[in-house]
């Protein structure tokens, strides 16, 4: 595990977007683990930047996203289908046939988070997996006692992850009780993994998971089992380190 600990929240999006960019730019059909929440937002407009400007085309590229709440409407603005869309697929200019999410409205979910694991395998693995962490641990939406062996699967999510996603929707009671997720095993055969957390509310995960014993009730820990895993924090995140 390396863990690079910058000054602001803003050089923490543009180290992580190098990571991605260079990955890219050695392999312009890259195969890119997609994160949602906040905390990447910042190596996304890093990269679409220096899409702007001619340095990075995605346009080869495909993408998997981690993860997708379940019965959410497909046009609901937070869906993750459309945050993918919005902040990822069009500022990047990645083919939108190219990058799937979750099917978190099929009839059949354990036959879709099947289905969705098998693609990523299919597609050659992920080249470089963005993750994000919550502020209990969680990964994708690997929530505290989630198997390291997990595959992509159907969660309940915690009551601390519902009030700290209540924010994007206009009621609480609106908050997905369900997701769809990349397990933990999934999520630890990608090739390459960045993590980025910024803010004090995450210098407990962050410690957790990177000076903590291996346990699923943090499951950012497991990533101390994987050999490329950059962690990218500014000082606040750092702080319990
Ligand atoms: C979300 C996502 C995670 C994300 C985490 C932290 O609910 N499912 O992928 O990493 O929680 O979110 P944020 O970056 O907004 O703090």
């Amino acid at each position: 595990m390396e863990i690079v600990i910058l000054e602001s929240p803003a050089e923490v999006g543009r180290v992580a977007a190098a990571l991605v960019g260079k990955v890219v730019t050695d392999r312009p059909d890259a195969v890119l683990g997609l994160a949602t929440g906040s905390s990447p937002l910042g190596i996304y407009r890093s990269l679409a930047a220096r899409v702007a400007e001619g340095e990075l085309d995605f346009s080869r590229a495909s993408g998997f996203a981690l993860d997708e709440y379940v019965g959410i409407p497909l046009t609901h603005p937070e869906s993750y289908a459309a945050v993918i869309a919005r902040d990822v697929i069009e500022p990047l200019g990645l083919d939108p046939a190219r990058v799937r999410v979750p099917d978190g409205r099929a009839d059949d979910l354990e036959a879709a988070a099947v289905e969705y694991d098998g693609a990523i395998r299919t597609a050659g693995g992920v080249d470089i997996q963005i993750l994000g962490i919550g502020a209990n641990g969680h990964i994708g939406f690997n929530e505290p006692t989630s198997s390291f062996a997990s595959r992509t699967r159907i969660k309940t999510l915690a009551p601390s992850t519902r009030e700290a996603n209540a924010r994007f929707f206009d009621d609480p009671a609106q908050v997905p009780t369900h997701c769809l997720t990349q397990g933990l095993g999934t999520i630890l055969e990608a090739k390459r993994v960045v993590l980025v957390a910024q803010g004090a509310a995450k210098a407990h995960a962050i410690a957790a998971a990177v000076e903590g014993p291996l346990s699923a009730m943090c499951p950012g820990s497991a990533l101390q089992l994987h050999e490329h895993a950059t962690i990218v924090v500014d000082e606040e995140a750092a702080a319990e380190l």
